[in-house]
């Protein structure tokens, strides 16, 4: 996502300066070039020989070093992100102080900006931080963070720098184009359960990466995203509405709950079509049954279909075999604008991976079918898909 941009890292005087190495690193990792600008305080702390050899680039400190370097490294980036940021330097951005380089560079810089604040609970929560932080934010300065916790001087509160993941992504998210702005997408993932007894259930295998690389995507777009989920293992991406769900019937209450704001369902959730008719309130011993009578759980995607007006209604379908008849009839069934289609059984598009392999069939029975791609990459070409759609 950060493929050949341009990011300039500054670097001012925290503990969490040694962090900024790796947030480096990760940059370059999604394809970006990063050059690192520190202040004097930062080279207290840490090296800037260690950022040269991480980066490959050189690393300024000095106002004085070069005449131009204050306008020239500004004019050339595509994203200015100060991490960690000091209480002193917020202040001085604030207020247009340029007495070193890095403030220097904040003046002569028009690109978008984003900060890392990392200080102690005390100091961040002080008026004068709190009045900069107020007014940067104003002037459209992004934030990320800071993470609540225990801090380097051992009390607790908010003031550690963001953890690196979060901040790359927020890297992401800031430079990448606002397409959907102004939709409101509801998204669901991963697997229902349904209990037996209070130890046992019936799921499946989904880990939900894909509607969360969905969800993901949405964010990073501009539209305000809710996210349904079914119990995974994955951390819920920046700036969603989070709603959980167990059992199928949660999810369909979920869905109903956030339905009236959305103008666009994408329903990748592999939601249980079936639930044990009676849900055992002590846990069932050894050769106490031996089947279980099942009840058919509500579809959700047909029971929204009824009123479903304008909002666009995307499915999934998970099929052992590319059985494009098969997800042709759901998508009639369901009265969907779209579904994508995966075999599962194909190496790279089963559960659990970063990767899937899809047939996209829509309404006007246009079918497209792409090769193994990354989820994320697959999230993309869906909203691809939606923006024709919408047209
Ligand atoms: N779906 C739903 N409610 C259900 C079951 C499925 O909304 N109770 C949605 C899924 O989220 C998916 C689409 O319907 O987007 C297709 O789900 P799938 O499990 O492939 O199909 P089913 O209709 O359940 O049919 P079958 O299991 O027989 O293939």
């Amino acid at each position: 996502m950060l493929k050949d941009r341009k990011i300039l890292l500054g670097v001012t005087g925290s503990i969490a300066a040694y962090k900024s190495v790796d947030l480096a690193r990760r940059l370059m990792d999604e394809g970006a070039s990063v050059s690192v600008v520190m202040t004097e305080a930062a080279c207290r702390f840490i090296t800037p020989y260690l950022f040269e050899a991480v980066t490959g680039n050189p690393v300024r400190t000095d106002l004085f070093a070069d005449p131009y370097s204050h306008i020239e490294l500004s004019k050339q980036s595509d994203l200015f992100i100060i991490a960690p940021a000091t209480a002193n330097t917020i202040n001085k951005l604030s207020c247009g102080i340029a007495d070193n380089l890095l403030t220097n560079l904040w003046l002569t810089y028009e690109g978008p900006a984003l900060v890392a604040p990392a200080m102690n609970f005390r100091m961040y929560r002080s008026p004068s931080v709190k009045k900069h932080l107020k007014e940067l934010k104003k002037n459209g300065v992004h934030f990320v963070g800071p993470g609540s916790g225990s801090l380097a001087c051992g009390e607790e509160g908010p003031g550690r720098m963001e953890d690196i993941p979060v901040i790359v992504e927020s890297c992401t998210y800031v430079l990448s184009e606002k397409d959907l702005a102004g939709m409101n997408i509801l998204v669901t993932a991963g697997p229902t359960r349904e209990p037996i007894d209070p130890v046992r259930f019936i799921s499946n295998r989904s880990s939900g990466k894909m509607g969360y690389a969905i969800a993901r995507s949405a964010v990073r777009r501009g539209a305000e995203v809710t996210l349904v989920s079914g119990p995974v293992n994955l951390v819920p991406p920046e700036r969603v509405s989070l709603l959980s769900a167990e059992t199928a019937a949660e999810m369909e209450a979920a869905v109903l709950k956030s339905l009236p704001k959305a103008d666009c369902v994408i329903m990748a959730a592999a939601v249980a079509d079936f639930t044990p008719r009676e849900k055992s309130k002590v846990k069932h011993s050894k050769g106490s049954i031996t089947a279980l009578d099942l009840s058919q759980n509500n579809d959700i995607l047909k029971k929204i279909s009824k009123k479903k007006g304008d909002r666009l209604h995307i499915g999934f379908a998970a099929e052992t075999g590319k059985d494009i008849k098969k997800a042709e009839a759901k998508l009639k069934e369901k009265k969907l604008d779209l579904i994508v289609l995966n075999d599962v059984q194909q190496e790279g598009a089963g559960f659990d991976v970063d990767t899937n392999i899809v047939t996209l069939i829509d309404s006007n029975n246009t079918i497209t079918e792409y090769p193994l791609l990354s989820k994320d990459k697959v999230a993309d070409i869906i909203f691809h898909k939606i923006r024709e759609l919408k047209k």
